[in-house]
């Protein structure tokens, strides 16, 4: 397995595929995907075909106090790769680069199914509020510190 940076393109098919309802026309993309000042992509290869996504964005929560922060976004392995770390890969690869960009926080609007995920690689939940996001689902409110 290789975990390499990507253009936010190329994550446009797992994305979809794993992230985006099939009954809706909304694209994956995401605002600032292109912006390499604001974002940067990372993806997980077997034997040379991706397989795992996932995105950061230069972002501030306004309920977190550290001025400098990157959210996660997009994060998906395919279903035939999963349980196998990939994910966690990522993430590791993800924490040098966002404290070298002088952060050290990472949050994410984790999908309830996913929060024992977010809670086996170190995130926490900021509190037990669930909400809704449009045609995606219950989400709850998740941090790192890196
Ligand atoms: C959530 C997801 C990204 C995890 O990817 P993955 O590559 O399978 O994750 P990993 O293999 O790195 O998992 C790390 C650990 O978390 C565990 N884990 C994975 N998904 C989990 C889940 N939904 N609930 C609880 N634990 C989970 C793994 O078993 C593994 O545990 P271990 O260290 O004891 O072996 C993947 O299941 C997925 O793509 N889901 C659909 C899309 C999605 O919901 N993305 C999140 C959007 S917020």
């Amino acid at each position: 397995m290789k975990v390499l940076r990507i253009n936010a393109q190329d994550t446009y098919p797992i994305r979809q595929l794993m992230l985006v309802p099939s009954h809706l026309l909304k694209k994956a993309k995401f605002e600032n995907d292109d912006d390499e000042d604001i974002s940067f992509h990372l993806g997980a290869f077997k034997e040379s075909k991706l397989v795992s996504v996932a995105s950061f964005f230069y972002e501030r929560n306004q309920l977190f106090s550290d001025l400098h922060q990157y959210q996660l976004r997009g994060m998906a392995t395919l279903p035939e790769f999963q349980g196998q770390g990939l994910s966690s890969e990522l993430l590791s690869s993800a924490f040098p680069i966002i404290k070298q960009n002088f952060c050290t926080m990472l949050w994410c609007n984790a999908r309830v199914p996913a929060v024992g995920f977010y809670q086996k690689v170190g995130f926490k939940k900021l509190n037990d509020d669930v909400f809704e996001i449009d045609d995606i689902g219950p989400h709850i409110l998740m941090f790192k510190q890196i």
